[in-house]
């Protein structure tokens, strides 16, 4: 049967106030809505106790099985106020499909997308008033997630877990306008392999990449490239985000989707948009030899990182430790313009001519 969320309003909700503050300065990830969006599957009964509930604490037993064998999947996705102040979620039934995809490489249950969406959709329903204007490039930030609740030690595919949803509103990811990041190309760690959990989004593969993370960090680099774990013959993806280069002669090359890297919905945007653009897509294996050589003569113009926190990013200079290989400084246009044809769409700007945007309030 399908799950309905029923509303159980916060009786103490933030005041307008203190919304009105958090918006004005929402930043990423540090604020959370009046409720959250919850629900309970066990192996007999399937799912229920769906509700939509003051956001607060779950009360966690020691042994909750995740807490030790890491049973757990997420999503991540944005509600975005357009002029008229409707709000609108952008493609969450393909999030709803890759939260099933990741749930089953887990041996976690399947939720049916109907009943993702409407999770999504109740919980801000009932926080409306933390959905920021379409100024700036705001939006409320919303991640479903899913875990192992059950309180066992063992390593089995647990019989109790917990579906929640909670909401974070989120300003532009650039304060003071887009600006080419570095990236650090590691060879020292991996992110995923075949048959791995690469192309699930579970935990634990961001876990596993803080590390690369940091030495990122140690090299001046905001984000970190991953190459294939075993033969090292072709780039992967960000630690949270997809990549792209844009060549010369108008081609917009991407890694080719082989399990090992997340299947990004923004990506997948962005390869449907590119021929409204004038640009050539194309998902194939992308060799490091390439990357770096393409920079080098001239056959890569631009670069980008893609992702729903922060769109498209254009990449300044690919870094190793065998070199560094700098992108022109040329104000990456291909990769603004693509920038600009996904917000323009997500914030109701465009028409939205392939059918991406649900609007819910
Ligand atoms: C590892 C990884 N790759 C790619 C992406 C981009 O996916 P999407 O465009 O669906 O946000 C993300 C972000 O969720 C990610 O964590």
């Amino acid at each position: 049967m399908a799950l309905t969320f029923p509303l159980h309003r916060n009786p103490y909700p933030a005041t307008d106030d203190a919304v009105a503050r958090v918006l004005a300065d929402p930043g990423f990830g540090d604020h959370f809505t009046d409720h959250m969006a919850v629900a309970i599957w066990t192996k007999d009964g399937g799912w229920g106790a769906d509700e939509v509930k003051p956001y607060g604490p779950f009360q966690m037993d020691p042994a909750s099985a995740v807490l030790h064998y890491a049973q757990e999947v997420f999503e991540g996705m944005k509600a975005y106020r357009h002029a008229d102040g409707s709000i609108h979620l952008f493609r969450p039934e393909a999030n709803a499909h890759r939260f099933q995809n990741s749930a089953a490489r887990l041996m976690l249950p399947q939720l049916p997308g109907e009943d993702f969406v409407r999770a999504c959709a109740e919980l801000v329903r009932a926080d409306a008033a933390w959905v920021p204007d379409a100024e700036g490039e705001r939006s409320l930030y919303l991640r479903p997630f899913m875990f192992a609740s059950e309180v066992f030690l063992g390593v089995r595919a647990a019989q109790t877990v917990t579906f929640c949803v909670i909401a974070s509103p989120a300003g532009p990811y650039f304060t003071g306008g887009v600006k080419p990041v570095d990236i650090w190309v590691t060879d020292t760690y991996a992110r995923a392999g075949v048959g791995g959990t690469g192309s699930a989004k579970c935990g634990g593969n961001y876990a596993a990449s803080l590390i690369a993370q940091y030495e990122g960090y140690d090299h001046g680099c905001s984000q970190v490239l991953f190459i294939e774990a075993a033969d090292k013959d072709r780039v992967e993806e960000l630690g949270g985000m997809n990549v792209f280069l844009v060549t010369a002669d108008g081609r917009l090359v991407t890694p080719a989707l082989t399990g090992t890297i997340l299947e990004g919905i923004t990506r997948d945007s962005i390869l449907t948009v590119a021929g409204d653009l004038g640009l050539v897509p194309e998902e194939r294996r992308i060799t490091p030899e390439e990357l770096f050589g393409g920079i080098a003569d001239g056959t890569t113009v631009e670069a980008f990182s893609c992702g729903t926190a922060a769109v498209v990013t254009p990449i300044g200079a690919f870094k190793s430790a065998q070199g560094e290989w700098r992108l022109p400084e040329n104000g990456s246009p291909a990769t603004m313009a693509i920038r600009n044809a996904i917000l323009d769409i997500q914030y109701g700007r465009a028409a939205d001519d392939h059918g991406w945007m649900r609007p819910i309030a």
